[in-house]
């Protein structure tokens, strides 16, 4: 069997393709749709109620789109809206994720881990349900990062601004004597260099993106929905954001010439559906 539609993967703007890029590199002949909602970011400071209905719009646009998977590649929008979509769509593929409080907790010899994450991660009822399953036999120091994304969304990886801003926010961390640090949202991914060289060489750093990509391939294979096609999959880049720069961001952080073309707004979305009808 061979299925040639697209997975759909969906962040609050462009971190979700430090997702993509570890799914290209295990998947490469999958066609992809990503959608930015980087005019509705940060997430991290929406209300629950807020992150879910711009999950939803954007969840039935990549369907529309005969999206055949979703791939939530946002923590925030994994804690707040998973299990929204996972009830609308019961029988579709969908891959989310999770600040990695597990591999770090076994991969400790301080006995310390960090979490880097936004703060709708880190008040999320999906976090303290992580934290008590694996947070119990180590100490899980967590830092919210605000203002954090919106460096990676203008494509300051390592300003002055962006580098005092981020180690204000990892320096608690190893006060507390952390010795492994969670990149618990996909845009700090983009800053781990820069967070490996403000917290040294001793302090491993842990993302989930490579296993976000692993997963997804597994709910592919089992459900007979991998493309058997030769060619180099496409990739499709769709934004919520009139912001010129936002195209210049996305060149610098995917490597590669691409665009992104205007997402609908919800009311317009809504008219073109009727008048297909
Ligand atoms: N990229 C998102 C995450 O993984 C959050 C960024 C935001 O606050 O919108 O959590």
């Amino acid at each position: 069997m061979s299925d040639p539609h697209p997975i759909g993967i969906f962040d609050s703007g462009v971190g979700g393709l430090s997702v993509l890029r570890e799914i290209r590199a295990r998947l490469p002949h999958e066609n992809v749709i990503y959608c930015a909602d980087s005019g509705f970011a940060p997430y991290g400071n929406r209300s629950t109620e807020e992150i879910r209905e711009r999950s939803l719009f954007l969840s039935q646009f990549l369907l529309q789109h005969a999206c055949k998977a979703l791939v939530i590649a946002c923590n925030t929008a994994t804690a707040a809206a998973a299990d929204t979509l996972r009830q609308r769509w019961p029988d579709l593929p969908i891959i989310g994720m999770e600040p990695a409080v597990k591999p770090a907790t076994a991969a400790t010899r301080s006995g310390v881990v960090g979490v880097l994450a936004t703060v709708g991660t880190l008040v999320s009822a999906r976090f303290a349900a992580l934290l008590d399953t694996f947070g119990s036999d180590v100490d899980v120091i967590t830092q919210p990062c605000p203002g954090l994304m919106e460096c990676v969304e203008r494509g300051e990886l390592d300003t002055s601004a962006t580098r005092a801003l981020l180690d204000s926010y990892v320096q608690p961390l190893l006060q507390a004597d952390a010795d492994v640090i969670v990149l618990g949202c996909t845009h700090y991914v983009f800053l781990r260099a820069l967070v490996q060289e403000l917290a040294g060489p001793d302090v491993r750093l842990i993302d989930t993106g490579a296993a976000v990509a692993a997963q997804l391939e597994r709910r592919l294979i089992a459900g007979g929905l991998l493309t058997l096609a030769q060619a180099e999959g496409t990739e499709n880049f769709w934004i919520s954001s009139e912001d010129p720069q936002m195209n210049a961001t996305l060149q610098f952080l995917w490597h590669k010439k691409a665009t992104f073309s205007l997402l609908p707004t919800p009311e317009s979305h809504n008219a073109s559906r009727s008048l297909m009808t």
